[in-house]
């Protein structure tokens, strides 16, 4: 395809952003999965045909399938024109390119009025903010279902308190007052297409108070009217965790995912209730070692966010990993993630559901572009039974990214004992 037939839906999903680092590896995993000529009609986008010609050998060498069949879709992502011809020509679009709100809003608005599904992997709760407020009625009218955040932001947090919830809803008929969430372990690495969104935030957050408002607000991304809660904001200090007997450290992803999460319990007429309590931190271990580690950990979070403020140690971060670069293959191979969820009703602990949530690649990459690519098919094929809105990952595809993630994409949501 060359952009020929702007008012034809000739594919199921564009994979917008296909030329970085974390659309090729999604780019991989679609080839990998669903090939060029099967069930899935799907199509690389990105701004330069030279790039994407490039991309197209190159994944065939790397996974042994001949893509050279596969569409390309020459685009400007600045461009409100070239966004709806984009908007226009596919089902679903799939973008990784970030950072979102540098270079997302015309594409989420052109999707909003085209009636097209989107899903991305952007962690800019201030961003979401302005496209929920901006294109909401219009995704409403269209039809278009738009769901941020398919990656590890926050997939597995918002899947995985689904995943919990609804095992609480067999097992005692309603469902659970608080969800923890707990990272275990992970190993991984960052990209420079992350960090510069990270640093873009943080830009922004120094211009705009608005955008420190929303990235504060425990219920920032809920519908304007139900930005009420029991929960605060997310803790900055160590703490010792009751249910789980360790000491805990604040989770550098909390802030988002937390977020998310409340979301989806208020978009769904509050299926988790409305005294819904929800929170994430990292499992340091016990004793004195255990709160030595949490306390190192929270030391060190908070020291490298304070650095981070100055405009000079932005730079020399944005230089050391700049846009396209990101974790080895061998690093997102050997990585991995590993939380616990536990869902209990605190007015009889008894009432209570363990499970596990587990990648078997690193989560920012080699996992997250699975999510992602299973995200965009899910939109596209199966039948979810959503209208047209701002959705998320769970409030949309819940039961859908449970059936597809464990089967395809090596994301298992499992109970325990
Ligand atoms: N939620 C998660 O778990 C998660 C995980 C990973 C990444 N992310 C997010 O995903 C985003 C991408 O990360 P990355 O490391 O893959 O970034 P990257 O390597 O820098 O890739 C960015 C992509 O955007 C494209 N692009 C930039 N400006 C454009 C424009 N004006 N029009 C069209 N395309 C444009 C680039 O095109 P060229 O190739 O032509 O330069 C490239 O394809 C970031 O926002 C990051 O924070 C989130």
């Amino acid at each position: 395809m060359s952009n020929e037939s702007p008012n034809t839906r000739v594919s199921d999903v564009v994979l917008w952003g296909a030329t970085g680092f974390t659309g090729r590896l999604t780019a991989e995993y679609l080839l990998r999965t669903y090939g060029v000529d099967g069930e899935l009609r799907w199509t690389l986008g990105g701004r330069s045909r030279s790039k994407l010609e490039r991309l197209r050998e190159e994944i065939s060498a790397e996974t042994g399938i001949d893509a050279s069949a596969l569409p390309l879709f020459v685009g400007n992502g600045d461009d409100e024109a070239s966004m709806r011809e984009l908007a226009a020509s596919t089902r679903v679009v799939c973008t990784t390119v970030g950072p979102y709100a540098r270079y997302g809003s015309p594409l989420v608005a052109a999707c909003a009025e085209a009636g097209t599904d989107y899903c991305d992997l952007t962690g800019e709760v201030h961003w979401m903010r302005r496209m929920i407020d901006a294109h909401e009625e219009a995704a409403h009218e269209s039809g278009a279902r738009i769901v941020h955040t398919c990656g590890f932001d926050c997939i597995p947090s918002d899947v995985g308190t689904w995943f919990v919830q609804r095992e609480m809803k067999r097992r005692y008929g309603a469902p659970a007052g608080q969800v923890h969430l707990r990272v275990v372990a992970f190993a991984g690495g960052f990209s420079g297409g992350t960090l510069a969104s990270m640093l873009n935030m943080m830009e922004e957050a120094r211009t705009d108070p608005e955008v420190m408002r929303s990235m504060a607000a425990p219920y920032g991304l809920n519908p304007k009217d139900l930005q009420t809660g029991p929960d605060g904001g997310e803790g900055l200090l160590p703490a010792w965790d009751p249910d789980f007997e360790q000491w805990t450290a604040p989770f550098v992803m909390a802030g988002v995912n937390t977020k998310v999460v409340r979301r989806t319990n208020a978009l769904l007429d509050f299926v988790y209730g409305k005294g819904f309590r929800y929170d994430e931190a990292v499992l340091m271990g016990t004793g004195a070692t255990g709160m030595v580690k949490a306390a190192g950990t929270a030391t060190a979070q908070g020291g490298g966010m304070a650095a981070a403020a100055l405009a000079p140690v932005r730079r020399m971060l944005a230089q050391r990993l700049p846009p396209g670069e990101g974790p080895s293959k061998e690093k997102r191979e050997s990585g991995y993630f590993d939380l616990r969820i536990l869902a209990l009703d605190p007015d009889d602990p008894s009432r209570r559901v363990h499970a596990r949530v587990k990648g078997d690649r690193d989560p920012g990459y080699g996992s997250t572009s699975k999510m992602l690519g299973e995200s965009a098919v899910s939109l596209a094929k199966d039948d979810l039974g959503v209208a047209g809105g701002f959705w998320t990952p769970a409030a949309a595809m819940g039961d859908a990214l449970l059936e597809r993630l464990p089967a395809k994409a090596g994301v298992t949501f499992e109970l325990e004992e």
